[in-house]
């Protein structure tokens, strides 16, 4: 009798336990997308000196979950760090920015340092890379240039695992009907001429000691990069194909899978995304002070005929705006909130 009190005693303190970490999530998680600038082949539809966010990115967070709110590259650095102080996680994004020197890779930096120290504080704070936002990730950990050419753009192919894989944070959870067809099947867009090469990596302490290495592939000339990465110690993950596409995306001019395998592939990494930013309590100030910083105050537009993404986010330097003011502006921007 002595033992069954015993036991029901611990079943309703783990039961206890367990509604806590429950409870201990955070419901509204939201997410920082990093914006860059627009390319050349956006100018027909941005004013001058806009950054940009392919909407495919935001859908990919929104679905599982969360919202989000644009780090907005061109902003001052100080107000760049409050408000990703005050996101649960941050999305570096795919995109054509230059590595250094750029308004993204200063953002980029500002993200990890934070997502570092907030870490080695005891505050879960996850970061997720995809294509150059992975680059980016593996340039500012490795403090070297660790980026090489690869033959590499619309590359689907089948993701070659590492032992690692079957127990990492990001694999572990997937079934194994998902985990054989990211094996066999084409199921991952590769859309870069640059790369991670196996070599580099395994050349570089920093970077072996900050992430595990869960899959590689060849490029067409046989040359193997990393393709999938997650922090050892710290919520850092890196895709450098593109899990967003397989849903959001639709250009004919890439080798998107957009089947009901790869779909669910994408919806995996998005569930477990946000469910890592869950996990981060960050707040803003005030539900004004969100709702003035979400993704839902800026225009989308649609790039159909100019830009893969189809539809992209556009942000106008702010700066930039109050200076100039001449006509060819003003049309633009009045083309563009005509949409
Ligand atoms: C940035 O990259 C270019 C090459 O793409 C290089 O010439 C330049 O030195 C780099 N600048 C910094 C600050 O690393
Ligand atoms: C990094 O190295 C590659 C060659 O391995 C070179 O093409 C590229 O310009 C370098 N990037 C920078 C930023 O120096
Ligand atoms: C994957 O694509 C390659 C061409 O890149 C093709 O040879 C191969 O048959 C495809 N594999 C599957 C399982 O569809
Ligand atoms: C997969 O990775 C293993 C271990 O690194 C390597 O030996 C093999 O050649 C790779 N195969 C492909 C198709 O990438
Ligand atoms: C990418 O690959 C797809 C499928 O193989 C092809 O239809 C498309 O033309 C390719 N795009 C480019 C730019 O070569
Ligand atoms: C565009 O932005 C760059 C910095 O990113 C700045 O140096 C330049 O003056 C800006 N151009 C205009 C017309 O504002």
């Amino acid at each position: 009798m002595r033992n069954f009190v015993n036991l029901v005693q611990t079943a309703i303190f783990l039961i206890f336990i367990a509604c806590e970490i429950q409870s201990e999530l955070n419901l509204r998680p939201v997410l920082g997308i990093i914006t860059q600038k627009t390319s050349e082949v956006f100018e027909p539809l941005v004013p001058y000196n806009s950054t940009y966010i392919a909407s495919s990115y935001v859908k990919f967070l929104e679905m599982a979950g969360a919202e989000v709110v644009p780090i907005i590259s061109t902003w001052h650095k100080k107000r760049i760090e409050r408000v990703i102080r005050k996101v649960n996680g941050v999305l570096l994004p795919g995109g054509a920015a230059p590595f250094n020197e750029s308004s993204y890779w200063d953002a980029s930096v500002i993200a990890y340092k934070v997502a570092v120290e907030l870490n080695d504080k005891g505050v879960y704070y996850p970061l997720f890379g995809i294509c150059l936002g992975f680059e980016t990730l593996h340039e500012i950990i490795a403090e070297e240039n660790s980026t090489s050419f690869f033959d590499s753009e619309n590359l689907t192919i089948p993701l070659n695992f590492t032992q690692m894989a079957y127990k990492s944070r990001l694999f572990k959870d997937m079934s194994k009907e998902l985990m054989q067809s990211l094996l066999f099947d084409n199921i991952t867009l590769n859309m870069h001429k640059m790369g991670v090469s196996t070599k580099t990596f395994q050349n570089n302490e920093k970077l072996k000691r900050m992430f595990q290495v869960l899959s590689t592939n060849l490029d067409r000339d046989g040359r193997e990069f990393i393709s999938t990465v997650e922090g050892i110690k710290y919520p850092f993950y890196g895709t450098q194909w593109h899990p967003e596409k397989n849903i959001f995306e639709w250009t004919p001019f890439q080798a998107i899978n957009h089947g009901p395998t790869a779909v669910k592939v994408t919806q995996h990494f998005a569930n477990f995304f946000v469910n890592e930013a869950r996990r981060n309590k960050n707040k803003f100030a005030s539900e004004e002070e969100l709702e003035s910083l979400l993704i839902m105050n800026y225009k989308l537009i649609w790039g159909a005929g100019v830009s893969a993404f189809g539809q992209i986010y556009i942000f106008q330097d702010e700066t930039f705006l109050k200076i100039k003011k001449n006509k060819n502006l003003k049309k633009i921007n009045s083309r563009i909130d005509n949409k």
